[in-house]
């Protein structure tokens, strides 16, 4: 299977596991759990707003950092930025913050306020509540096909 036909077969169960679920943490929980699983990756999970700074939320992998200030590494970024950030080489990238040495590459996709398909449309008015950050041991891993997907994913949180 290529990674875009993964993909495919995961938005379905992605849907069928967010349907009907009001708590944020807990599909955040089981999505990370899908995407970390289906793919491999080093380490798969979720950044929530709080309190004006990214606190860590549901993941799978490896202990990591608690708090990521606004405008800070790869996850401040995204939310500052309001889009969704590939890094093909962490060491290339100012100011990654380094919660596992492992980590070779990144992608972070912030997760806009409004559930559904409006979230795709990324309107400047939405808030966005949290991110999803995925690290991979090795180089290279992310690209615009994962960006596309996880941003589809996130949307039906
Ligand atoms: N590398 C991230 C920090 C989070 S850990 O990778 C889980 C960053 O630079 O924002």
């Amino acid at each position: 299977m290529t990674k875009e036909e993964r993909y495919k077969s995961l938005l379905p169960q992605v849907k069928a596991l967010c349907e009907g679920e009001d708590d944020l943490i807990s599909k955040m929980a089981n999505v990370a759990a899908l995407l970390h699983y289906e793919f491999g990756f080093w380490w798969t999970g979720f950044y929530r707003v709080v309190n004006n700074e990214l606190l860590l939320g549901p993941f799978q992998g490896p202990i990591a950092c608690v708090h990521i200030a606004y405008g800070r590494g790869v996850c401040g970024t995204a939310w500052k930025e309001r889009r969704t950030v590939v890094v093909p080489d962490v060491e290339e990238f100012p100011g990654h913050i380094a919660c596992s040495s492992e980590s070779r590459s990144e992608i972070v996709v912030p997760v806009f306020s409004h559930s559904g398909s409006q979230a795709i449309t990324q309107s400047s008015n939405q808030t966005i509540i949290a991110v999803l950050d995925i690290d991979s041991r090795d180089l290279a891993t992310f690209d615009d096909i994962d960006a596309q997907y996880l941003e589809q994913v996130v949307a039906l949180l």
